[in-house]
């Protein structure tokens, strides 16, 4: 995989989307093609498609998607109908934030246009833009957050915050790219990431493919590494940055307070897009997924079956357990008070 990956790519000769099938990774790689809101709001809700910054760039896909399949002639009624398909869109995962960003940017060109053909080609124009811009995003912000990470440091990551978790790149796994481009050596712990084991399917799967030195863990082992001296810091990404919290895959919290705990920075790489600070922690809903992820491996029952079980996707870690966010207009530090004041304007 040293060629760039598309994660989500737009065919401009059918008006769909190709994407890469994450739930076959690393067993297959297989390209899907998507030609209904329906069927992309499906591999969204499956993980086929997931990661914050990749969704934002399939919503905005899918929007453009819904503009170049209606058959409507009417502005009114077809303006209606895109909204619609866009906000069934919107509820496939409440948590990461940048879904209804690459949703309503696309939204914004339809509501400003003047006729159908102009709602659809402005639809697909700024798709097309919010899929270039992730890209170019990334790749700056992993300039910036290399230089927070030392020659022959030994970083721990968690979940899939790589190329397959945005358009290409990647905003953690982006920062250890851009180290390694710039000819630090770099050992990645990936911690496996249960229960959907991004980390060990995902993110073992992608560097390990481009040749990095890339280590499996189990999610519960970080802190007794910690606290061997194993880690030098951690970097992951983030699905929702509020004004007090970020989000990020669970477990996430436990690794910020073990890392504290050690004395061992804790790094967070995102773009702006994954900033709500009109937000704090408790507004936020997150995505409970469904029992059958815990209580099954494949076909292996792993739980009594009147056992209840409690399947939350996120975690929220308090802004002060965070040493640094990496974005594409630099590092930011606390106090997060005064660096993410000027962040307002900018994001929205
Ligand atoms: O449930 P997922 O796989 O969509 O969760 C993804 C994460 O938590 C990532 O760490 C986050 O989206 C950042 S991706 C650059």
């Amino acid at each position: 995989m040293s060629e760039t990956v598309y994660t989500v790519a737009w065919d401009r000769e059918t008006n769909s989307i190709l994407y890469i099938d994450q739930t076959a990774l690393p067993g297959r790689y297989e390209v899907v093609r998507c030609t209904t809101v329906d069927l992309l709001a499906d591999a969204i809700r499956r993980l086929a498609i997931r990661g914050a910054p990749a969704l934002g760039v399939a919503g905005a896909m899918g929007v453009a998607v819904a503009a170049a399949q209606s058959r409507e002639t009417d502005f009114n009624r077809f303006r209606d109908e895109v909204e619609e398909a866009a906000e069934m869109l919107r509820s496939t995962r409440p948590t990461a934030v940048n879904l209804a960003w690459g949703i309503d940017r696309v939204l914004a060109e339809i509501r400003n246009a003047a006729s159908v053909g102009e709602a659809r080609s402005r639809a697909v124009a700024e798709a097309l833009a919010v899929a270039d811009e992730d890209e170019a995003t990334c790749r700056t912000l992993g300039r910036f957050g290399a230089e927070l990470i030392p020659d022959g440091a030994t970083v721990l990551t968690h979940c899939n915050a790589g190329a397959l978790a945005c358009r290409a790149w990647g905003t953690a796994l982006g920062v250890i790219r851009s180290a390694v481009a710039a000819g630090k050596s770099v050992r990645v712990i990936a911690c496996e990431t249960r229960p959907l084991n991004q980390g060990s399917r995902l993110t073992c799967w992608e560097l390990a493919h481009e040749g990095f030195d890339v280590t499996l863990i189990t999610d519960s082992s970080a802190a007794y590494l910690m606290q061997t001296g194993a880690i030098d810091l951690v970097i992951v990404g983030a699905d929702r940055i509020t004004r007090d919290a970020v989000f990020n895959k669970i477990g996430t919290y436990m690794h910020a307070v073990s890392a504290r705990h050690h004395g061992i920075p804790f790094y967070v790489a995102a773009p702006l897009s994954t900033f709500d600070l009109i937000h704090e922690a408790k507004d936020i809903i997150i995505e409970e997924r469904s029992r059958d992820e815990l209580a099954y491996c494949g076909e292996q029952q792993l739980v009594p079956a009147n056992v209840k079980v409690l399947n939350y996707a996120f975690d929220a870690t308090p802004l002060e357990l965070v040493t640094a966010v990496v974005t594409e207009i630099g590092v930011l530090r606390p106090p997060y008070t005064d660096s993410f004041a000027s962040l307002q304007a900018r994001r929205y």
